[in-house]
């Protein structure tokens, strides 16, 4: 039956400048590379000096615009998933219109859903698109996680990483198979009991700081295999595609043994395992759109594959995304 499809017509990454090493991190806590890699797959990540989140997100937006052959003015919705706003309100995507010039009057909103963001904020502008309240829009996941991690804790500090990820949703007509281009399916997931094993330690109505991330590491990592399988498996399921017809899973970039011990669960070959975590560090909210990019632009994920993402979060937050490119 003929359906509404939301299609990535256009993809974009941003990364600051300033690079910091495993070895720069052994200078500043009591770690080192061998520690670091082998637990985590992290060898580097990037750190935003002088930028924001939004800076991050324009950068990363005109160049998903550029790829998508837009403008701006084109853009019907602008929604970032990120934990790291620029101001506690308005919201960056509040921002990121004014810093570009967006039509007056377009819808722009922030999702907060921690690493889980950009998975709910694509969620909700293919639900906005598939109502027909929108045409095209730029989704964002950006975050400046350097600016809540606490450099003097050695069990989370190497972990994070800064940086933008976004996409162009645009409309187009589909036949309801799972042969179409575009979202094919999504599932969204919370756990509120989970609150306390992952957080950031301020808040407005709190401490009315920022805070820093506080993790129950162990615990993090048994429900995330677990959830980010799940949420895959659900959309391959609600969607009527089996492991074998699916090119690549993307996870969420969290930590490589987080990362291998899903496609294992899944059964999917490690040659089909997007990685990118090793070169990014976890970014949270922009890692899932990051790694699409710079697969993308690579040529590496291709027109017609099939991609399979999952993300997990502070929340605890998980979802899934089943995507024709
Ligand atoms: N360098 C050296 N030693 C360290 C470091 C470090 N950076 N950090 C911790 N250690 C020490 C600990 O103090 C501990 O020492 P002890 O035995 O003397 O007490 C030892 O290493 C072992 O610590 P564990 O916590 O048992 O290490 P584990 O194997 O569990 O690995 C890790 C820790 C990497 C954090 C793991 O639990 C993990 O990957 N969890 C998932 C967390 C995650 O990815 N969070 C990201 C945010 S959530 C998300 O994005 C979904």
């Amino acid at each position: 039956m003929k359906c509404i499809r939301s299609e990535i017509i256009g993809w974009g990454h941003y990364l600051p400048a300033k690079v910091l090493t495993n070895d720069d991190l052994s200078k500043m806590v009591d770690t080192n590379d061998e520690w670091i890699s082998t637990r985590t797959g992290i060898k580097v990540r990037h750190i935003a000096e002088g930028e924001t989140t939004a800076d991050l997100s324009v950068k990363a937006s005109q160049m998903a615009l550029k790829r998508a052959g837009l403008d701006i003015k084109d853009i019907d919705l602008i929604v970032t998933g990120t934990l790291t706003p620029d101001n506690t309100t308005p919201s960056v995507s509040a921002k990121i219109s004014g810093m570009m010039g967006a039509r007056l009057g377009i819808p722009t909103f922030d999702v907060a859903a921690a690493c889980s963001g950009f998975a709910y904020a694509l969620t909700v502008a293919d639900n906005m698109i598939r109502l027909g309240q929108v045409k095209t829009a730029l989704v964002i996941g950006a975050e400046t996680l350097s600016n809540v991690v606490d450099w003097t804790d050695r069990n989370t500090c190497v972990l994070f990483g800064d940086g933008a990820g976004a996409v162009v949703l645009r409309a187009k007509e589909g036949d309801g198979t799972s042969q179409d281009t575009g979202i094919l399916s999504t599932k969204l997931y919370s756990d509120g009991s989970q609150y306390n094993s992952l957080y950031v330690s301020g808040g407005v109505a709190t401490t009315k700081t920022a805070g820093f991330v506080v993790m129950n590491g162990k615990e993090v990592f048994k429900f995330a295999v677990g959830a980010l399988s799940e949420a895959s498996e659900w959309v391959m399921q609600d969607a009527g595609v089996s492991v074998e017809d699916v090119d690549w899973l993307l996870p969420h970039q969290a930590n490589i043994r987080i990362i291998e011990g899903v496609g294992h669960k899944l059964g999917m070959p490690e040659e089909k395992v997007i990685v990118t975590v090793d070169h990014h560090g976890n970014t949270s909210a922009a890692s899932i759109p990051l790694a699409l990019s710079e697969s993308m632009e690579s040529g590496k994920i291709k027109k017609g594959d099939l991609v399979v993402i999952s993300a997990m979060g502070a929340g605890f937050t998980w979802g899934g995304i089943l995507v024709r490119i």
